[in-house]
Formats: C-alpha cells, structure tokens, sequence
C-alpha cells in the first residue's frame, strides 16, 4: 500500500458519533484524502440492525472511505467485511479493523483495544478478515493496553504477519484514554518495527503538526480526529504545510458559520428534520467567537436547520458589532 498512501497522506480519523457522511464530506472537500465511517460493529451488521447499517451510508459522490469493523469474532468480522465490500464496491478503499477503541462498554466484551491483550486472538481477525476480501485490511490500535507497558510494536509485527497491509497507530495507552500527550516515538518504533506503511496519530493540531510528526517518525501517512471537530480546514493547512506551501489563513468569522450552515444542511439531507445530532458540531464550530458562550443553551435546544440558522445569524450580528 505504499504507492495508495504516497497519493493519500491526509486521513480523517474514525470518530463515532463524529464522522457521518456530512462531515466527511466536508473535510474531503478541505483537503482530506481518504476518511474512515465511525466504527461498524460486525455483531449488529450480522443481526442486520438498521443503526448500524446507515453508518456505512456514503454521501452522492463520496468514495475514498475506509470502512472501521469492530468485534472480535473473527467468522463474523471476516463474514461481515465479504457483505461490506460487496455493497460498497468501489467506494471503499479499505477495511480497518479497530483495535484501539478504550471505552468501557466496548473492552468489556472483548472488542477494540481489549485485542490488543490476546494477539493471538487478534492475529486470527486480520488473517479471517483478509482472507474474505480483496481489498487491503488495515488495523489501528493504541501503544499498549497497561500504562507504560508499550507494546505496539510486537503487535503491529503480528498483525502484519496475520495479513495486514498497513497499520495506524495512535500514540496512547488504552489506560490513557485521552489523557496526556500521544507518543510520537512509539509511531517511530512501529516504523521501524514492520515493512508495511505506518499512519501516525495522535495530537496533530495543525499544519506544522502533520510534518512534525512526518519527519520524526517516518510515518507514511497522517490521521488527525480531535483537531478537525469544527475545523475541516485544518486538511487544507496541513495539505498545504506538508506540500511546503504558505498555509492558507485560519476561516474568518463568516466562513465558520457558512461552513457550520453547509453542516447542517447536510445533516438535514440525511437525517430529516431533526438534527439534534448537529448541536456538537455547532458548538465546535463556534468555539471561540463572540458570544459563542451565551450560544450554548440555544444551541442545546436547537433541532431543525431553521433552529440552527436563527442561532447562527444571531453570531454573525455578535461578531459585526465586534467588527
Ligand atoms: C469522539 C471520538 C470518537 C472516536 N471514535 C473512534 C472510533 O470509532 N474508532 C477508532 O479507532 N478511534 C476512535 N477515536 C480515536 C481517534 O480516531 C484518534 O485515534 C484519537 O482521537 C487520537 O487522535 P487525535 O489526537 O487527532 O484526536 C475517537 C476519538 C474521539 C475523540
């Protein structure tokens, strides 16, 4: 996959509950060259579950996505990743199993970054999984499992001897969830560790981030989650940062809230009338302009477009008057 990754080194990270097709699209059109859906559980996929199945929904026009399988089953992860490339067709460009996932509900049943405590088990994933598709299978995960015990490296070994074809690698223990700063050494260390492209992840925050962690870790690719949440430009600064141009500026005022509008409609599109979905986003979109801190109750309230774009007109007339 080294040749796919040298024309796709910008990657949207998976983020459930975050990155629906409205806001993939928006960061594709930024600058984004390849996104993930939020995290598929192959367990409510096989159960034919409605909710599960809307999040591989793909915008008009959208291809580039990698598909995120979570489980631990590998027959019904290998069974369910065949069903997948078999409805996305062209549209996917990978399947990548999750590995990394620290949250409660998700570790307790053996799943997301539990793997990474029984490789054997992982191992048997990615091989079942490559085994039932054409298309390359990746695997993210974390550092480690334990505070202090990195062991990411072994396990990217093992899961590119079981047939993964690339790797990604947020610089974290499990145990850590967000706490703390990502260890962009440990990106390094899987670098050196396998012979298949490595994505660095973890803290890239802006253009001078993603050739930081470029330079320092060799990584083949970038993923950026948390910094792109109200911020789809950041892939154009970081496009731009990594091809050694000046970055763009930061979006003003105006092209915040159109942006955070577009959002909206988006979501709308998809999702009917009732975007409630749409109230974090919006806060993000907003952090940091005028009256963006009276914003927050009325934005709790909002749920349809209309509801949002009263909000929003009320920030612009705020932030003219600051003018
Ligand atoms: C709201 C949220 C949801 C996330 N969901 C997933 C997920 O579904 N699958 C996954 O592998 N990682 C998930 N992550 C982790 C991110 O993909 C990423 O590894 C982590 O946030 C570190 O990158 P960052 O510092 O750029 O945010 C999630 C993170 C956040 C903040």
């Amino acid at each position: 996959m080294y040749d796919f990754f040298r024309r796709h080194r910008l990657l949207l990270a998976p983020m459930a509950g975050v990155s629906d097709m409205a806001f993939r699209t928006l960061c594709r059109e930024q600058g984004a060259d390849l996104t993930y859906t939020e995290m598929v559980s192959a367990k409510g996929l096989s159960y034919a579950n409605e909710k599960t199945r809307h999040l591989l929904d793909l915008a008009q026009g959208e291809d580039m996505v990698a598909v995120q399988l979570f489980g631990h089953e590998p027959d019904t992860m290998a069974s369910q990743a065949a069903w997948i490339e078999q409805v996305m067709g062209e549209n996917l460009a990978y399947i990548d199993i999750n590995m990394g996932c620290p949250a409660r509900k998700i570790v307790t049943k053996g799943d997301g970054s539990a793997l990474m405590r029984d490789s054997d088990l992982a191992a048997s994933i990615v091989a079942a999984v490559s085994r039932a598709v054409e298309h390359p299978v990746t695997v993210k995960f974390r550092r480690g499992w334990a505070m202090g015990c990195e062991t990411a490296p072994e396990f990217a070994v093992r899961m590119q001897d079981a047939g993964a074809a690339a790797v990604a690698v947020h610089g974290r223990y499990a145990e850590q969830l967000y706490r703390g700063c990502a260890d962009w050494g440990v990106v390094a260390r899987v670098k050196q560790a396998v012979d298949v492209p490595v994505v660095g992840n973890g803290d890239v925050k802006c253009g001078a981030d993603a050739v930081a962690i470029t330079r320092e870790t060799g990584c083949d690719a970038v993923m950026i989650a948390r910094a792109a949440e109200g911020n789809p430009w950041i892939f154009s600064q970081a496009a731009a940062a990594l091809a050694g141009s000046p970055e763009p500026c930061a979006p003003t005022v105006e092209q915040r809230i159109a942006m955070a509008r577009r959002h909206a409609r988006l979501l709308a599109q998809r999702e009917g009338r009732n975007i409630v979905r749409m109230r974090k986003h919006a806060m993000w979109y907003m952090t940091g302009l005028p009256g963006a801190a009276a914003a927050r109750g009325k934005i709790n309230a909002c749920v349809g477009v209309d509801d949002f774009d009263a909000v929003f007109d009320e920030l612009l007339e705020i932030a003219g008057s600051h003018a």
